[in-house]
């Protein structure tokens, strides 16, 4: 078998190049071939220094996580970092791309490192639940000192090359072609006789931190919130004070230690799962990789209200020009000045240059005249939700926009095959639905209707990653997947209050379990008089004999929408945004189960999560067998996206599958007996896997 690592020579200089597309990741036979490789130009009389590249669209960009959970298999990345850091000439890391985890672990060990100014580093081993294994945790204080290296190991972002250069990760920018400028440096080094640096013995950074023990606690109390519930960040703040306090091959020891910890915990499992499940939402399996893609050049979107304004700013973040089209002038003005605020702030906040901005802002034109529409190549809807209006701006798009745009739907609740059959070309109508603040939130569901084409698809779930989106394949269903299975969760936390909980205890039930709050407090946020007046609407639809709370209804009538009238579920007091308990709405609680005959007793927290979450489990299983969703895993990417469901548990489906499928049905049935009627109906799926003793994870396999 050939290697995926080759050894050449440009002069004196030995080149040791990896080719293990798409992303060099640091399979067994990358770090055999690196080992070789660096061996064969030390060994080589006429080579006076090695320069490690990676071909193709990166540098490394870490360890191959596929070899993870398998027997190890030699050289471990250890050993290479080993040879590579004793060897007698010097040995520079040339970077483009991404060089990370693995891939910086290594670059840590050269002597030197040159990188191009786009060239990004870090070690993002966290997001996977672990930490950086292969000395990262030592080295990196060494180089940057330990505040930096917390944030960067504690959040994973990867910083650029200049930041890089200034922290002292990386010694030195190439301008122009990277081999080229690598040699040239590499020759600089040898001409004047640099030494062979090797990061272990850098004291400069760390030796001032060293017995401040309080750095650490101080440290993790100003990053609680944010790694609430993770395992990972709290292991790689020991690791750094290890790194100041402990001889570097001790500190080493206990790294190691603590990655097996890391690697074995079933946090890792659900993070690497969510990982690869992302990619995998966008392989959609009847639409081949090939598929010819349409133009997306220029895009249209109607309505510049709360959606439509964020969805363009997506599109002008990412150099696309955008259309937007109003009813009229002063609602155009309002959106853009909405759209401007937005950007503005993001300036303010040091995360946006000005010169940004301004281009972003520079690629959105506004009108109130259909014919501006013509020429683009995707037009998204985001006008008020009601199927009149959607039919009319839809009838006008048909007949100006050119044959073949695409044209997309932000519909959260309508029925997209309606609004494509009331066109011309319902093969070119697709649902694109995004969720708010759409310029922030990364979930996009992408709603194929029954007569979607397939190159319509293949464009659009590109697209949402061209715009940084995470796209996932949704069916035509209510709710789609997201809200319809948010349906359940809901209805049983209002049941689960009429039947003695508390709004906090049921919050905080939820909370625990890790989302970031739970349903009363996000309804406060969100504003409870947005169900409301949905209720309002559908009140004639309602079935006398399906049981019904009423308790939020009761509260919007007391004026109680949530935060912004001080008053919802919780009472705020002036300028605080935490909830505190109402006596008042407790009060009403007990007075409307009363009136509704329900009993009142003490609810556990177990009972709270099954309810909560075995009812959403269901409905995903049901979403599965209905063909809404493609794999469990896709629900369970909508979940950590679009809806904060911890991602360490991977999603709900996933949980699911820990949980037990045969212990979820078992009580799936026990509530059924319990609250007799259509809301427990059991899965068909679900209670197939369960009983063959599979997981949603087999079913995705079927
Ligand atoms: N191992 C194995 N496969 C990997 C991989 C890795 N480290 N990184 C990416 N891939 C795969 C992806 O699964 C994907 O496969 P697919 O085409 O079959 O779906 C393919 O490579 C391309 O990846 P992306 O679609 O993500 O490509 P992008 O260009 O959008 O992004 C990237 C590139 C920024 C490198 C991104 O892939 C990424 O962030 N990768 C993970 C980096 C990482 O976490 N590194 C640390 C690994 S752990 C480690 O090093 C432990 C060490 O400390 C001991
Ligand atoms: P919005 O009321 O904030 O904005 C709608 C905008 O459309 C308004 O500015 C209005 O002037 C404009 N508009 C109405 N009719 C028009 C027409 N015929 N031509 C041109 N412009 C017209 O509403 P929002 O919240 O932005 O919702 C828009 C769509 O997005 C709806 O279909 C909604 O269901 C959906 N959606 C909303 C989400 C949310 O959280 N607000 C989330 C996901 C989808």
């Amino acid at each position: 078998m050939t290697s995926p690592v080759s050894f050449s020579k440009r002069g004196a200089i030995g080149i040791v190049n990896v080719n293990n597309q798409p992303v060099n990741a640091l399979s067994q036979a990358v770090r055999q071939g690196i080992q070789d490789c660096v061996n064969e130009g030390a060994a080589d009389a006429a080579v006076t220094a090695i320069i490690i590249i990676g071909e193709g669209r990166t540098y490394m960009a870490g360890a191959d996580i596929t070899e993870f959970g398998k027997p190890p298999m030699d050289p471990s990345l250890h050993a290479v970092i080993e040879t590579i850091e004793d060897t007698k000439k010097p040995v520079i890391s040339a970077i483009h791309g991404t060089a990370l985890g693995g891939g910086l672990e290594t670059a840590l060990a050269c002597h030197y490192r040159c990188a191009v100014a786009s060239a990004k580093v870090g070690l993002p081993e966290v997001n996977l639940g672990i930490l950086p294994g292969a000395g990262g945790t030592q080295r990196l204080p060494r180089l940057v000192g330990v505040e930096k290296a917390l944030d960067m190991m504690t959040t994973g972002k990867p910083i650029g090359a200049k930041e890089a250069l200034a922290q002292g990760v990386i010694d030195h920018i190439v301008d122009g072609d990277l081999l080229d400028g690598a040699v040239a440096y590499a020759e600089q080094v040898v001409a004047e006789g640099k030494p062979l640096v090797r990061v272990q013995d850098l004291e400069d950074k760390v030796a001032p931190a060293r017995g401040n023990d309080d750095i650490y606690e101080n440290y993790r109390k100003s990053v609680a919130r944010r790694t609430r519930g993770f395992f990972a960040p709290d292991q790689i703040i020991d690791c750094v004070k290890d790194a100041v306090n402990l001889p570097f091959a001790e500190g080493l020891k206990m790294e190691r230690e603590r990655f097996v910890k890391c690697m074995t915990s079933p946090q890792a499992a659900g993070l690497m799962y969510a990982f690869f499940t992302e990619r995998a939402a966008n392989k959609i399996p009847d639409i081949p990789r090939d598929t010819p893609l349409r133009d997306l050049n220029k895009v249209g979107i109607i309505g510049c209200g709360t959606m439509g304004g964020g969805i363009a700013m997506n599109f002008a973040s990412a150099g696309i020009p955008v259309t937007i089209l109003e009813m009229s002038e002063e609602a155009l003005d309002r959106g853009l000045g909405i759209i401007k605020g937005n950007y503005a702030a993001t300036v303010k906040k040091g995360r946006l240059s000005q010169d940004r901005m301004d281009a972003a802002m520079g690629n959105i034109t506004g009108t109130s005249n259909y014919e501006d529409l013509s020429d683009v190549d995707m037009v998204i809807e985001a006008v008020f939700e009601e199927m009149d209006v959607k039919h009319k701006v839809f009838a006008r798009l048909d007949e100006v926009c050119k044959p073949g745009t695409i044209l997309a739907t932000n519909t959260s609740g309508l029925d997209v095959n309606e609004i494509a059959d009331g066109t011309s070309r319902p093969g070119d109508v697709v649902g694109l639905h995004f969720f708010s603040p759409a310029n922030v939130m990364r979930l996009l569901e992408v709603v194929r209707g029954a007569k979607t084409e397939k190159d319509v698809l293949a464009t659009v779930m590109k697209m949402t990653k061209s715009i940084g989106k995470i796209g996932v394949m949704v069916g035509v269903c209510e709710g789609f997947v997201g809200n319809r299975m948010l349906g359940p969760y809901l209805r049983e936390a209002n049941f689960l209050i009429e039947e003695g909980a508390t709004p906090a205890q049921v919050d905080a039930a939820v909370f625990n379990l890790g989302l970031a709050m739970g349903p009363f407090t996000m309804s406060d946020l969100a504003g409870n008089d947005v169900g409301w007046r949905i209720r309002k609407g559908k009140a004639g639809e309602r079935r006398n004999d399906v049981r019904y709370s009423d308790v939020g209804d009761r509260i919007c009538e007391q004026g109680w929408f949530g935060q912004k009238t001080k008053r919802g579920w919780y009472i705020y007091e002036e300028g605080s945004r935490t909830p505190k308990p109402d006596p008042e709405v407790e009060a009403i609680i007990r007075q409307s189960a009363k009136e509704n005959g329900i009993a009142q007793r003490d609810i556990s927290d177990q009972e709270i999560i099954e309810r909560c979450f075995y009812s959403m489990v269901n409905e995903g299983a049901k979403i599965l067998e209905e063909g809404m969703a493609i794999r469990a895993s896709d629900i369970d990417v909508i979940w950590l996206n679009g809806y904060g469901f911890p991602s360490y548990r991977g999603g709900p489906m996933m949980w699911g599958d820990t949980e037990g499928l045969a212990n979820v049905v078992d009580r799936l049935k026990h509530y059924q007996a319990e609250h007799p009627g259509p809301f427990w109906e059991i899965s068909p799926l679900l209670i197939r896997l369960a009983s063959e003793g599979k997981t949603f994870a087999d079913y995705d396999k079927e």
